[in-house]
């Protein structure tokens, strides 16, 4: 069947270079193909509203070096599982996908992309069981997608992380004191490694590898006994003590990803102050790691996922995402991806690296 009109949402936490993902889409849709493209505004609730735009050459222009999302976001909503009234006004959960297939059909749509992370995905695999012709595109600044080699928002990620850090460096060292640097990332360290590593970090802490604070305490004293009086320490958000759990800062009633990871940075600052007697501080990066323009990297790559999802299309792959496999794009069943997400490699050579250097893991 000859595709002839493409849908587009982007769900779920927003990054940079989902603009130029929507830029790429449209002009190999319009200008290649001569097909049209609508967009559902703020994710699946967008597709629940039908609440669309039709973007055009003319409205996609100028946002390539835009950060987030011109299609809005939302990163709470699952039609397999949406809070709607009842006959009685009360809110219930409802599986009410089949309104999004509807909306679909109504707007005359031969294919769907659908941008996102491992939740808006998740739903994407599930609308493609349902018949429905989805392609994905994997976005996350966490880099945790299974079947790609990496996910755009990631590098524009540790580029501001690692500025963030370079700008602690020059104020710790000159009070002496401990700055933990709190990077985002949820359960996986890929965020908190990276970011690490270009910022200088003096130890670094991950989810994949739980730390003794005895052993990141020695490790300060011990720079301190080599005339270094201060340490930066990247701590991912999802990190673990070895006895301990994760440190939760706050639970989302009805959302289908309701854990909120924060906190750990201040506790570990807190720990590493009573041990070593050097002051400490807590800084969390939080959300300027998602927001602002995207490097130039993750333009390329956010341009390559584009054009690749509308040649997917066209070759009628659905069910599958987009993905990079040794810089070539790819694609794989959103089957396979879904219930997958990578992590760390405590073995791996990144950690390795980091570890020849004299970084600390506190392992
Ligand atoms: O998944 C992307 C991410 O930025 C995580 O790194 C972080 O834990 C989470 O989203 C924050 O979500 P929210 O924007 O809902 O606070």
């Amino acid at each position: 069947m000859a595709i002839k009109r493409i849908g587009i949402l982007t769900g779920g936490g927003d990054c940079p270079g989902l603009n130029p993902v929507i830029r790429a889409v449209v002009k190999t849709a319009i200008g290649k193909y001569g097909m049209s493209v609508v967009g559902f505004k703020n994710g699946y609730k967008g597709l629940y509203n039908n609440e669309t735009i039709e973007l055009t050459l003319e409205n996609t222009s100028g946002i390539l070096h835009r950060g987030g999302t011109i299609l809005f976001s939302s990163n709470k909503d699952n039609l397999f599982d949406y809070l709607v009234p009842d006959e009685n006004g009360n809110m219930v959960k409802k599986n009410v996908s089949h309104v999004g297939v509807e909306n679909i059909k109504k707007n005359n749509i031969d294919a769907m992309i659908i941008i996102g992370g491992d939740g808006t995905l998740t739903s994407g695999r599930d609308f493609s069981r349902l018949g429905v012709p989805v392609i994905g595109v994997p976005k996350t600044i966490d880099n945790d997608l299974s079947s790609t080699d990496t996910t755009f928002g990631f590098d524009t990620a540790v580029g501001v992380a690692a500025e963030c850090m370079d700008r602690i460096h020059t104020t710790a060292e000159s009070h002496h004191r401990i700055i933990t640097v709190e990077i985002m990332g949820r359960y996986a360290g890929f965020l908190g490694l990276s970011s690490g590593i270009a910022g200088g970090a003096d130890a670094i802490l991950i989810p994949e590898i739980p730390y003794d604070i005895n052993k990141v305490a020695d490790h300060i004293r011990k720079r301190i006994a080599e005339g270094k009086e201060f340490s930066v320490i990247a701590v991912a958000e999802g990190a673990k003590s070895i006895t301990g759990e994760v440190s939760v800062m706050k639970v989302i009633e009805g959302s289908p990803d309701p854990i909120r990871l924060g906190g750990i940075a201040a506790k570990v600052a807190e720990d590493l102050e009573n041990m070593v007697g050097l002051e400490a501080r807590a800084t969390v990066l939080g959300h300027i790691q998602r927001g602002g323009t995207p490097s130039a990297a993750d333009r390329i790559l956010s341009t390559r996922y584009g054009c690749a999802a509308i040649e997917l299309a066209v070759e009628g792959k659905f069910g599958n995402m987009v993905c990079l496999k040794d810089n070539q794009m790819s694609y794989a069943s959103l089957e396979d991806v879904i219930g997958a997400n990578k992590a760390v490699d405590p073995e791996g050579e990144l950690v390795k690296a980091a570890k020849s250097i004299g970084i600390c893991f506190g392992d």
